[in-house]
């Protein structure tokens, strides 16, 4: 399978560093409470949040990626996460394993198929009342100009194929389209990055049989 992030996994904490950082806060303080519950994050990159959440004392942490040069970095701790090379989309854990999930930039540079295969399986994998943070771009009335301009600048260097899917995701109108109202509730968003970036909170409804999702 193609590594799509062969070349950049070693620039990609010190490039995006700035801008990440407030928003790996923002995801760990969303999560203070559940600091002894089971985390994962799916395509978890560098493994950079995980690092952050092990370094402030949450204690099981799970982290998968299918880049061999993304999870290369990712191992380069002394934190103690488990790490899986794994495809997101089709997972090898059973239902109901992890109370958390966090799908974190990974949304977006997908086609509408993949996107809605990673919110499936990632509440399959989660446990009933479990919970979702999806941190994506949004385009809307509170996002800046400037984040515009800073965001389709960053999607476009990216890449043509990732470039038309960031495209076609803010024409459908990003996560709101693709979260399911049966089967998540929306409970909080924080916006950062110049209110370019969502941070969105989402908790399970398990009022249907999980094999039944389709
Ligand atoms: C833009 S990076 C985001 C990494 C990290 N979540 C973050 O917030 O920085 C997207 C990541 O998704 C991974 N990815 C893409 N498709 C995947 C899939 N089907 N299964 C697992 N990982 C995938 C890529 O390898 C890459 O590491």
């Amino acid at each position: 399978m193609r590594d799509d992030y062969s070349s950049s996994a070693k620039t990609y904490d010190p490039v995006l560093h700035l801008a990440l950082k407030p928003i790996r806060i923002s995801v760990m303080n969303e999560l203070l409470e559940f600091k002894e519950k089971a985390i994962i994050d799916l395509c978890c990159g560098t493994g950079n949040q995980l690092k952050l959440l092990a370094k402030n004392g949450f204690k099981d942490l799970h982290c998968l990626d299918r880049s061999t040069a993304m999870l290369e970095i990712a191992r380069d701790t002394d934190h103690p996460l488990n790490i899986y090379n794994e495809d997101a989309t089709q997972t090898s854990f059973e239902n109901e394993s992890f109370d958390i999930a966090i799908i974190s930039f990974s949304i977006h540079e997908k086609d509408r198929n993949t996107q809605e295969n990673f919110i499936k399986e990632a509440h399959r994998i989660i446990k009933k009342d479990g919970i979702i943070v999806v941190v994506d771009f949004v385009f809307d009335s509170q996002t800046t100009i400037l984040a515009k301009f800073m965001i389709t600048i960053i999607e476009r260097i990216a890449g043509k194929e990732h470039y038309n899917n960031f495209k076609s995701y803010i024409q459908n109108a990003g996560l709101s389209s693709l979260i399911k109202e049966d089967r998540f509730e929306h409970i909080d968003d924080k916006r950062k990055l110049f209110n370019g970036v969502t941070v969105s909170i989402f908790k399970k409804i398990a009022r249907f049989d999980i094999t039944t999702i389709n």
